[in-house]
């Protein structure tokens, strides 16, 4: 079945990237409505538009932006995959994949027909497809670096076209660098020793030809044009005609927009006490938040946990000195005109006037170069950059450090050093906690009394809980590693030094610093996993991203085929992967890796060999482009909605059923995070955030607590930032594009007005429909209208549907009054999508970011291709990332969703660190998924508890 999958996508897929011609962004020729026929009759009208979809020839990747694949299919291919629900909703802007069989949940599964598995394959296999194409189309159009690449990423070197480039003169570390001499000087650079052999503290010679790349400090990239970043600045006469001057810095009021849009609506606000609940924890207090029945709040701040180890704007907490600046409350569009808000209006939405924070630091805003190729001519850069004041490689950086400073708070066990000191608290069982940052330790005076971690900002709960579970998590492989020593000394180790590559390192000869090194790989590694297959396919609760992101990690082929994956991976490591051809090196590329697998990609090469460069680094794939992160991401991990504001806080010792008290995670900001972690324990922690639900992405649905957060670091009026408002200020100071070039920029339809917001799949009297109206009004007054100028073109990165170029009217009358849905704010946009596939916690717009992004930080990193091996892992450590654990791979009872599956890895790490949850975590599939669901038949996403737990509260709710 797999293979079969397999042949299907590569098939499809290879034969249109070995054509060319255009997309099938063609006009819609579809009526909305088709009569519903019975389902043998629609069984063959669906079979028979298969017929017609291959007749009409695969899709083929174009050369131009603007006709790229948009996430829309043609009529035949939509009835063949999803019958008349997919071809029913084709006009709206949204994807078309996500209505096709098998996509959501058993509803998404026909019923009369011969079979279910047909249609389900049909339609699953599509949806992989039209992924890949996006995936083929966002690393063709939408790699931007800013560090000084970009012109040789269009316009090659040499002989080579530019994606196929594979190091770069700015990648080259500069004379200063204490490693300048070790990897070459000024020949040729090429690290090797020591330097190679595990993740450097500052994240340098990952990529062993090009040392400075992903290192702490490089500039973010993009993952837009250069030319409509920063359109507040007017550059163009396309972000001009776009906007028409309405944005600026504060223009729509950013605190505005968070009191009107982003504020949690309370039932019984005196309960929730602005996010502080009730004296003593009562457990009867309540903060209403729009609840995700399928994500629980582990993963809210596992994925807080992930940004601390990927990106920085800040340096140490803080932003760039020099003074402070206002962030709004001050006007509001009434009538389409900006007026300034009267001091009772100020107070009836609850903002701040006096409120004032500092500025984003800025690397470099001197003008960018231009130059010219094709005859047309491109800037060089972004008119301003930024630095990721943290490595960019997914390495653990967040516990075990980016620079001197951050490495200085990582504390090591003095009895052995290959462990991280853990301190014991009286009366809590286990290995211990991590130790405090005492007010000697290097770090800012509000951390404080906190856990002594590499990045100690923004510290609450969930931080602490997911700090000392990988701590504890990094000693369990230690002490498994001396365990097997002790039992087998001399038995080869399987690490090698590369400067010494014949010596067999023996267990007892691994040192504790080589041994702290590789647990540091191991514990990244499953970490990655962790995100990969199991924090992901949660996020993303359907049957084609369960397929997808296993693709990524352990390929379309799984374990079950060993031998055409390595045939696989043997043909794209020295094949496709020392191309010189743009469209091998990264089409191809692409689609090949879905069979083998990202992971490991290069590891599994005949005759590996450690001393040459080609082996080590062979199995990584940059596109063209070095790796960083792009501004653009950091935006769609903006999810400060996903928080709670009250824990519902459990006591395993007691009836997990219970909620026995509710937390104000503001009183578990900074150093009290410390201390409720200490008094209360891991076990307590993981059990309650495990069980409650996480916040939606969705607007009104922002913790009271953050809009109203106290930074003590502020030397201002009122020392109180609102976060949700201050997430709209970053963006536009960072020059991130507008939520509808957003999208056109990565490849998805442009909305036309705000209405496209509401989900045309709701019954129209449904309530969810109303409300989604309602908000539509509220968008409409924030952000107004105008009197659009069908003479103005607003973009070069889509066309209307008829080839003609897209226009201030977005396709309403000449003259006529339409939406500034240009303006919308990319947060504001993303929350306000309501069209999303089934069991999706964000929104197809964040979802298209990570497809690139997401699959690129695998692409990018040798740890995570070609040098996943025991010579850099140990022979241990490849056996733990691929088991999850010690010994031979665990199986899951049953299968969930039909896949025979390993137990998560996650879920392994929990009960191997934190035995006490082991009982609570026998029947739970994913981590993930609020730990007392019954998850139910095929993708399930109801609210109901399982047999032991039809107490619990949570589920009255
Ligand atoms: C208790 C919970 C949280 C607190 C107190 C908090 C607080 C903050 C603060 C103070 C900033 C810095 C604003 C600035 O000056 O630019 C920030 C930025 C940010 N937060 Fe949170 N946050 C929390 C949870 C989360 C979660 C769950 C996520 C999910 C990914 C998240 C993602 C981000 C991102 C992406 C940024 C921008 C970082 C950058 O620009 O480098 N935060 N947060």
């Amino acid at each position: 079945m797999k293979t079969l999958l397999l042949i299907l996508l590569l098939g499809t897929l290879l034969s249109s990237l070995s054509s060319t011609g255009q997309t099938s962004n063609q006009p819609s020729s579809a009526s909305s409505r088709v009569q519903q026929l019975s389902p043998k009759k629609e069984e063959a009208a669906e079979l028979q538009a298969c017929a017609q979809m291959v007749l009409g020839g695969f899709l083929q990747v174009p050369n131009v932006r603007d006709q790229r694949f948009e996430g829309k299919v043609t009529e035949p291919t939509a009835r063949c995959r999803g019958g008349q629900y997919a071809v029913q909703f084709r006009t709206t802007p949204w994807v078309d994949w996500s209505r096709y069989w098998g996509a959501g949940d058993s509803s998404s599964l026909p019923t009369g027909f011969l079979s279910v598995k047909g249609p389900q394959l049909r339609g699953v296999a599509g949806a992989l497809l039209d992924l890949e194409y996006q995936r083929i189309g966002l690393i063709k159009f939408n790699l931007f670096d800013n560090s000084g690449t970009y012109q040789t990423f269009i316009s090659g070197s040499a002989d080579v076209s530019g994606p196929a480039v594979k190091t770069w003169p700015e990648m080259r570390l500069p004379k200063g660098n204490p490693y300048y001499l070790a990897v070459g000087g000024d020949g040729e650079q090429v690290c090797k020793g020591d330097l190679i052999r595990t993740r450097t503290l500052t994240g340098i010679c990952n990529d062993i030809r090009n040392p400075l790349m992903g290192s702490t400090g490089m500039p973010f990239a993009r993952n837009v044009e250069f030319e409509t970043t920063f359109p507040d600045l007017g550059q163009t006469t396309l972000t001009q005609n776009r906007h028409g001057g309405r944005i600026g810095l504060l223009t729509p009021d950013p605190q505005v927009i968070s009191r009107k849009l982003f504020t949690r609506l309370q039932s019984n606000p005196a309960s929730c006490n602005a996010g502080f609940g009730l004296p003593n924890n009562s457990p009867d207090a309540n903060c209403d938040y729009q609840k995700a029945p399928f994500f629980n709040v582990l993963a809210a701040y596992w994925i807080q946990f992930m940004t601390h180890d990927w990106f920085s704007h800040m340096d140490e907490g803080h932003n760039a000195p020099g003074g402070y600046m206002e962030v709004g409350c001050k006007s509001e569009l009434v009538n389409n005109v900006q007026t300034p808000l009267s001091p009772e209006e100020v107070q009836k939405l609850g903002c701040r006037p006096a409120d004032q924070v500092d500025k984003t630091y800025v690397l470099n805003d001197s003008p960018p170069g231009q130059f010219t190729a094709g005859g047309r001519t491109y800037l060089s850069r972004a008119p301003k950059t930024f630095a990721n004041n943290n490595t960019a490689w997914w390495d653990g950086s967040q516990i075990y450090g980016y620079d001197e400073i951050s490495l200085k708070r990582v504390k090591r066990d003095p009895k052995d050093p290959a462990k991280m000191l853990l301190e014991p608290v009286p009366g809590m069982p286990g290995p211990g906690y991590l130790p405090i940052l005492l007010p000697n330790a290097p770090v800012q005076p509000q951390w404080i009394g906190q856990e002594s971690v590499a990045f100690p900002d923004n510290w609450s709960i969930g931080l602490s809980f997911l700090h000392n579970l990988f701590a504890r998590e990094h000693n369990s492989f230690v002490d498994e590693f001396r365990k097997q020593t002790a039992q087998n000394p001399n038995a080869d180790s399987g690490v090698r030094n590369p400067s010494d590559p014949k010596h067999v390192i023996r267990n007892k000869d691994v040192t504790a610093d080589e041994l702290f090194d590789v647990a540091r790989l191991v514990v990244a590694a499953e970490i990655a996993k962790i995100h990969t297959t199991e924090w992901t396919p949660q996020l993303l609760y359907n049957e084609p991203l369960y397929k997808g992101m296993n693709a990524n990690w352990n390929g379309l082929l799984g374990p079950d085929d060993p031998d055409v994956s390595k045939a696989l991976s043997d043909v794209m490591v020295h094949g496709l992967g020392t191309s010189k051809s743009a469209k091998k090196e990264t089409q191809w590329y692409s689609v090949f890796a879905s069979g083998p697998g990202i992971f490991g990609l290069g590891s599994t090469v005949s005759h590996y060999d450690i001393t040459n460069p080609n082996d080590i680094n062979g199995g990584i794939n940059l596109f063209g482009s070095p790796f960083n992160f792009p501004e653009e991401f950091v935006t769609v991990y903006r999810l400060h909605p996903l928080v709670p504001d009250l824990i519902e806080y459990r006591d395993i010792s007691k009836d997990p059923n219970r909620v026995v008290e509710k937390v104000a995670v503001i009183e578990t900001f900074e150093g009290k995070a410390t201390e409720a972690m200490r008094s209360r324990g891991l076990a307590n922690w993981g059990l309650s955030m495990g069980r409650q639900r996480l916040g939606l992405l969705t607007l009104h649905n922002d913790p009271q607590f953050l809009q109203n957060i106290r930074l003590p670091r502020l030397d201002t009026p009122t020392q109180q930032i609102d976060i949700a408002a201050l997430d709209l200020i970053r963006d536009r100071e960072h020059g991130v594009p507008r939520f509808n070039e957003f999208r056109r920029q990565y490849g998805l339809r442009q909305l036309t007005s705000y209405d496209d917001f509401v989900d045309q799949t709701l019954p129209a009297d449904s309530r969810a429909r109303k409300q989604q109206m309602e908000t539509v009004t509220q968008i409409r007054e924030i952000y107004g209208t105008h009197v659009c100028d069908s003479s103005k073109i607003i973009t070069d990165a889509q066309r209307n549907p008829d080839g003609t170029p897209i226009n201030d009217c977005l396709g309403h009358p000449n003259g006529s009054v339409v939406d500034n849905i240009e303006d919308v704010d990319t947060v504001v946009g993303w929350l306000a999508e309501n069209t999303r596939p089934h069991g999706f916690a964000i929104s197809e717009t964040q979802f298209v970011v990570f497809i690139l992004n997401a699959s690129r930080r695998l692409f990018s990193d040798r740890f995570f291709t070609s040098s996943f091996r025991p010579e850099f892992y140990t022979e241990l450590g490849v056996e733990w990332v691929t088991h999850n654990g010690p010994g031979p791979q665990m199986m899951e009872v049953g299968e969930p969703n039909g896949h025979r599956q390993p137990v998560s890895p996650l879920k392994r790490v929990l009960m191997r660190n934190i035995p006490e949850l082991t009982p609570e975590l026998q029947r739970v599939v994913n981590a993930f998924d609020p730990w007392a669901r019954d998850r139910g038949q095929y993708y399930s996403l109801e609210w109901k508890p399982r047999p032991d737990a039809a107490s619990d509260p949570a589920f009255k709710q």
